[in-house]
């Protein structure tokens, strides 16, 4: 169980774990985070997370107080607090305390612990049902706080019994609300798409594993071209490679794990196995 917290460098009880009301992530909504998974008490992908992390922080003009070694030792440190060998870890940066609720002063450093999502297995086996979306989220690139777009779709996707969303616009898809989109054409390239989205780390190293063994294309893609598609799968931290079975009312392929999901899905898996243990020795 996770029982600690480190806020502003201090590991608190997690039910001690508090921001004060003039936050300003609560008054306007100013703030970014990241979020990885530990395995064996080794983050996943340690460096490509803090790069994405640091990159959100310049865009968004809020200072991280820390190099990127003490990030990482306040990290380990939360870690071994919690004696959790498998878990993850949110870095929260926030606006932090405004005295007027508009002017930040300096801002907020949360690192949380949390237990991963744990995925029902016939999700696992059957797959994701998206429902299309016409929305970009704003700064795309940064991980900001606001998921806001996603939440008020909630309800509908709930009356629709789909999953998540893929947002589109212009006829072009981006993303879905916590993941990234790949199409498998009937040749079995792999497709995804190259802007207004968040670069998952996931994405990345999906990428590369797919170069090694299928044509892989980063474009713009259509919304007409998923129809066609042999699959479709989403990729983020907590699910890997994750099939989509079917968007809107329309089944993707024979409307089942597909092949080449489930080949880059294991490749994945072994990648993240062999990260673990090449960087368990280094420490
Ligand atoms: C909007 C958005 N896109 C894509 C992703 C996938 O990124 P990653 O693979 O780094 O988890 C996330 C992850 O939370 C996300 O919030």
């Amino acid at each position: 169980m996770i029982k600690y917290h480190n806020i502003n460098g201090i590991i608190t009880p997690v039910e001690e774990s508090f921001v004060h009301v003039s936050e300003l992530a609560l008054h306007r909504g100013y703030g970014i985070f990241d979020y990885f998974l530990v395995k064996e008490g080794q983050p996943v992908f340690f460096d490509d997370y803090l790069d994405r992390f640091e990159a959100s922080a310049r865009t968004m003009y809020l200072d991280i107080p820390l190099t990127r070694a003490q990030l990482k030792t306040r990290i380990y440190e939360l870690i071994a607090a919690n004696n959790v060998p498998n878990s993850a870890i949110k870095i929260l940066l926030t606006g932090g305390n405004s005295s007027d609720g508009y002017t930040p002063e300096k801002p907020n450093l949360m690192i949380l612990g949390f237990m991963p999502p744990v995925y029902p297995q016939e999700l696992l086996n059957n797959g994701y049902r998206l429902m299309t979306h016409e929305h970009i989220r704003d700064i795309a690139e940064v991980k900001t706080i606001n998921y806001v777009a996603s939440l008020l779709v909630n309800k509908k996707l709930r009356e629709l019994n789909a999953h998540d969303v893929l947002y589109h616009k212009n006829g072009l898809i981006s993303e879905s609300s916590r993941s990234n989109f790949f199409l498998v054409k009937q040749d079995n390239t792999i497709v995804t798409t190259a802007r207004d989205i968040l670069f998952g780390v996931t994405r990345k190293h999906i990428l590369t594993l797919a170069e090694k063994h299928y044509k892989v294309e980063v474009r713009d893609v259509f919304l007409d071209e998923v129809f066609s598609a042999k699959e479709a799968f989403l990729s983020s931290s907590t699910k890997g490679a994750f099939p989509v079975i079917k968007i809107d009312s329309n089944q993707i392929g024979d409307g089942k794990f597909g092949k080449v999901t489930l080949h880059l899905n294991s490749l994945f898996d072994t990648y993240v196995e062999k990260y673990i243990s090449l960087n368990k020795k280094a420490i």
